[in-house]
């Protein structure tokens, strides 16, 4: 286990204390989140989840968990997942893994929303990173002429389908001096159904830098 993976499943770890017996738990996706259902499955509470894609739904079952179709659910406790990048006010850029669009559905149900991370994915501007957008396969030449003026570069993922079906590009080179903005001229875009910026949806983050765990809360200082 390299030293990042291994701050990844500390801060894991320790989000997964926070969920209870009788909680419905939403399971991220991608590398850090699988350690998180990895450790909520060797706490063997009394849960049941869901899961924000196919990957972490076979996952969860293949360590026991219960995995609910989210289509019967309206809300869930709290949602665990990992982030490409977070800023000091726990707004954060997600989606490399392309499960954003499900990720923000399930954090939009929780109560409340956990990340966890290893520490090279703070970041004091989140621009650095590339932002992934799910594009309607119909919509596909359209809206990445239009996504053109918003990025300086965008890159479509080869022969890549979301488990919703639809295309993902990466948009490089943005500008994140007004994110209220770029999200909402995404969100408004015919043909765009999800983004991977998250702005308002995560509540705490979790996480490790040389294996000692940060706990951040929305609005409050570190402790
Ligand atoms: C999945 O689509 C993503 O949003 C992941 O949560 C994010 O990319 C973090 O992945 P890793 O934990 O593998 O870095």
């Amino acid at each position: 286990m390299t030293d990042r993976d291994a701050d990844k499943r500390l801060a894991a770890i320790a989000a997964v204390q926070e969920i209870r017996d009788d909680m419905l738990v939403g399971l991220g996706t991608g590398s850090t989140a699988a350690h998180a259902i990895a450790a909520l499955a060797a706490r063997r509470l009394r849960i049941e989840t869901v899961a924000t894609s196919q990957a972490s739904a076979a996952l969860a079952e293949s360590l026991g968990l219960k995995v609910l179709d989210f289509a019967g659910v309206s809300r869930v406790d709290i949602g665990i997942d990992g982030v490409d990048a977070i800023d000091a006010r726990l707004r954060a850029v997600k989606g490399a893994g392309g499960a954003m669009l499900r990720e923000k559905v399930v954090a939009d149900a929780a109560d409340r929303m956990i990340v966890i991370a290893d520490g090279s994915k703070r970041a004091e501007r989140l621009g650095g990173v590339a932002l992934p957008v799910e594009i309607l396969p119909f919509a596909r030449s359209a809206v990445i002429a239009r996504l053109a003026h918003l990025f300086e570069r965008v890159v479509e993922r080869p022969g890549y389908r979301t488990d919703n079906g639809n295309i993902v590009v990466d948009g490089h080179g943005w500008d994140d001096g007004g994110l209220e903005a770029l999200v909402a001229g995404l969100s408004t875009l015919p043909g765009v159904v999800g983004h991977g910026l998250f702005l308002h949806e995560i509540d705490t983050a979790y996480i490790a830098d040389n294996g000692v765990v940060t706990r951040l809360e929305r609005g409050a200082k570190p402790r």
